[in-house]
């Protein structure tokens, strides 16, 4: 069944739509848009598990670099909807930039040490615009569940992180990677790279196969995996950001690997920058 979803731009209509719909739960999942099946696996699960659901769509520049890709960022809203149809959403949520940053705004959102490694330190910034814009929506939206990918790892517990700091009671709803039939995570910036690139992308997925098997072969060393991680990223045309290993629980990085470690990992690949992250104890 197709059922165009209602495409709300204010912020005083998409207060007015929840509070008319108040006593229902409501499924929230933001987007930048350009929307592929890692995003819809989230749509579908909100659907299911929701009387409403709302979806985002916002290229939020507070959360990109100086010298990062806002500009070039992929944006199709049609194609989005036509997408969206094809799931039971209610509304889609598309605010310009000027009703989400209004002249002199200034209040931004940080969560303190978490925002400064990994991702957070090869993109500063990064993760404030990330918080405030997230903030910012749930306010909007108050939805009673918020549906994010695993991809995106270090970014939903940082959200986490928030909602619990700052009292919030939306809940976030962690869903799986979703991946390309020979590994790679799906993404939107996935159609930056050239065939040669697209290729090569798939270092990311089997250097994450191949920890995992080092593990599960008896191999528990930090560095001796990440090496062979490295190593094999670097043969296939890939320059390694940043590998961590870190509980998935807590988030503290561990210095030997255990059922509970997850790889997280950043690579760029020609100019483009693709992470992914496995959980290497699960079989
Ligand atoms: P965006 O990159 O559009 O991703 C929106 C949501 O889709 C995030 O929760 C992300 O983790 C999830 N997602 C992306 N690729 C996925 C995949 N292959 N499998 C499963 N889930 C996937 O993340 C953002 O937007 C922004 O930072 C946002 C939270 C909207 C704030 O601007």
């Amino acid at each position: 069944m197709s059922k165009t979803p209602a495409v709300i731009k204010t912020i005083s209509e998409m207060r007015e739509y929840t509070s008319r719909h108040s006593g229902k739960t409501i499924g929230f999942v933001p987007t930048m848009g350009y929307l592929h099946e890692g995003h819809t696996s989230l749509v579908a699960r909100s659907v299911a598990e929701n009387q409403i659901t709302v979806v985002s769509i916002f290229v939020n520049p507070t959360q990109f670099g100086l010298n990062e890709d806002l500009d070039k960022y992929p944006r199709d809203l049609d194609r989005d909807l036509s997408l969206l149809s094809q799931y039971e959403v209610d509304v889609v949520f598309y605010p310009d930039h000027q009703a989400m940053y209004p002249e002199n705004f200034k209040t931004f959102v940080e969560v303190d040490k978490l925002s400064n490694r990994y991702c957070g330190k090869s993109r500063p910034g990064h993760f404030r615009g990330v918080l405030t814009i997230v903030n910012k929506l749930v306010n909007i939206v108050t939805p009673h569940f918020m549906y994010m990918g695993e991809k995106d790892f270090q970014q939903i517990f940082i959200l986490e992180t928030m909602l619990k700091d700052l009292n919030m009671t939306t809940k976030i709803i962690r869903c799986p990677i979703i991946r390309e039939t020979d590994g790679l995570a799906m993404s939107s910036r996935n159609t930056y790279l050239n065939k040669t690139e697209r290729n090569n992308a798939k270092c990311l997925y089997f250097s994450l196969i191949l920890a995992k098997e080092l593990y599960l072969d008896g191999f528990n060393n930090v560095n001796f995996i990440k090496s062979q991680m490295t190593s094999l990223i670097y043969d296939n045309g890939g320059v390694t950001d940043y590998i961590a290993f870190v509980n998935d629980k807590t988030f503290t990085e561990e210095s030997s690997i255990s059922d509970d470690t997850r790889i997280l990992l950043a690579v760029k690949i020609g100019n483009t920058r693709l992470i992914d992250n496995m959980k290497i104890g699960e079989k």
